[in-house]
């Protein structure tokens, strides 16, 4: 056992807690849950929910005032989370015609939308405009033109925020920066300016209303968040001199961290799951620089999504299989990434069984999903053979193994677990309350998994129910 794991850092004030043996969420027990509900499960926190969603707002308005939080709903759609962010204050970024929809359906008011993406139909501008909403975010001239021709067949005047590159790369991985023209996201300083002539030559149709950056996603890096202030600082200072009576914002995306590793000794080799930057660093970094240049008067916008959801929810997985090799234990569970997609990108999620949070005698094992798919598996796979095969090509590499495993393999190979966890137990996996249930998909037949959500008065409802077989077969029986 080692003293990390005597800690149990996985414990989180009321949030998560051990009793006896039994992991608690808010006061729930998760086994039981798992039992009465079945598996995978993915359990909300109102309460947390709540929390993130003040604290968030709470961040900026500290340093200004004027300052609003659009959750990007992709992170968790979800109708129940919609609301439940809404009732506490927070506006929405959508992201296409489906999540503008559940928005509505939320009862957001137009007013508190953000539509953002590369590539939006007219019917989706149509939708956007139809009453129309805070800020069509644009991201090419292309997209523009067509916002501009949507809007002047309407007779509307369509209000949209340039989405600009500000040139930030590092701080994450390169498959979730957005900020440089690496990407495929924004526009260069040319392409606003020719945003800025055509809202100039059609003021009929375009009201350029605002500046708009997002430069990734789990960023841990302050540091890409001054440049970024910087960038629309600079930027929205010309904009505002262009349209002085519609430029009202500036809105600087989200991407704020949270901390997936919470033990020392099983840190990924690369940081950026390790994170100890909050909202309230980022804030106290960006909004001075924005303030000081912009002024008291201008709002500011941001866009978190996995700061506001992640940390809210656990996923329930039963261990379905084992197998012991070469002395190692290889645990199977029910649950791989089409209920957990970002585990297949190598996503680091923290695991804990929930049956057994008390055992202090533990071991590393393999943990592995259910799916017919070598990929599918708790360790970086790809990582970890890349390695091999660069050891095996050019031998005096053995030298640099250390450096190169940090930069190629993203997550442990070992899992430290309760040295009993075995066929039947529960393993809560932690802070999966982002783009899980959002990109959950019915690969190999597997059904999408339910979700409850745990209120404040410890009351548990169903605000997902699981997919049945009549849903994967469905859209098939044409
Ligand atoms: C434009 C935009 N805003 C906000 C977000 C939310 O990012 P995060 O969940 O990292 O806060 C994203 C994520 O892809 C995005 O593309």
């Amino acid at each position: 056992m080692t003293e990390a794991f005597r800690l149990r850092p996985f414990e989180d004030g009321d949030f998560l807690r051990v009793e006896g043996d039994r992991l608690l969420l808010d006061g729930v027990d998760l086994t039981a849950l798992a039992g009465s509900h079945g598996t995978p499960l993915f359990v909300y926190s109102a309460r947390r929910l709540r929390e993130n969603a003040r604290g968030l707002q709470e961040a900026f308005r500290r340093h200004h005032p004027k300052s609003s939080v659009c959750f990007a709903s992709k992170a968790c759609a979800n109708l129940s989370v919609l609301r439940l962010v809404g009732e506490e204050g927070v506006d929405l970024e959508v992201n296409s015609g489906g999540e503008l929809q559940k928005a509505r359906r939320a009862g957001f008011d137009p007013s508190r939308l953000v539509f953002n993406g590369v590539a939006k139909s007219e019917a989706e501008i149509a939708l956007a405009l139809d009453p129309p909403i805070k800020a069509i975010n644009v991201d090419s001239p292309f997209e523009l033109a067509r916002i501009a021709d949507v809007a002047s067949a309407r007779g509307v005047r369509a209000r949209v925020a340039l989405r600009g590159v500000p040139g930030v790369e590092g701080g994450s991985t390169a498959g979730i920066e957005t900020g440089s023209t690496r990407s495929k996201f924004g526009m260069t300083a040319g392409e606003i300016e020719v945003c800025l002539d055509m809202a100039a030559a059609r003021p009929d149709a375009i009201a350029v209303v605002g500046l708009h950056v997002h430069i990734g996603s789990q960023m841990t890096d302050l540091g890409l968040y001054a440049q970024a202030a910087r960038y629309v600082a600079q930027r929205a200072a010309t904009i505002r001199d262009r349209f002085p009576a519609d430029f009202a914002h500036v809105n600087i995306g989200g991407g704020f961290p949270i901390n997936y590793v919470k033990y020392d000794d099983q840190s990924a080799a690369i940081g950026y799951f390790h994170s100890h930057v909050d909202a309230g660093d980022i804030a106290a970094t960006a909004a001075p620089i924005l303030t000081a240049a912009l002024g008291a008067g201008i709002e500011i916008l941001t866009e978190p999504g996995r700061a506001m959801t992640s940390n809210a929810a656990v996923c329930l997985a039963r261990v379905e299989g084992i197998k012991e090799r070469d002395g190692i234990r290889w645990l199977y569970l029910d649950t791989g990434y089409s209920v957990l997609p970002e585990s297949g990108f190598g996503w680091y999620f923290h695991m804990v069984t929930a049956n057994r949070a008390a055992e202090s005698e533990t071991a590393a094992m393999r943990v592995v999903g259910p799916l017919c798919d070598s990929i599918d598996v708790y360790f970086d796979m790809e990582g970890e053979s890349k390695l091999a095969a660069l050891l095996a090509a050019e031998p005096a590499l053995g030298a640099h193994e250390a450096l190169l495993r940090r930069k190629l393999v993203q997550t442990p190979p070992f899992r430290e677990l309760p040295a009993g966890t075995g066929p039947g137990d529960v393993i809560a996996i932690l802070d999966t309350g982002a783009y899980q249930v959002e990109m959950a998909n019915h690969y190999c037949g597997r059904l999408r998994p339910a979700a409850v959500m745990v209120g404040q008065d410890g009351a548990v409802t169903t605000i997902r129910r699981r997919d049945t077989l009549d849903d994967l077969i469905a859209a098939e029986e044409v």
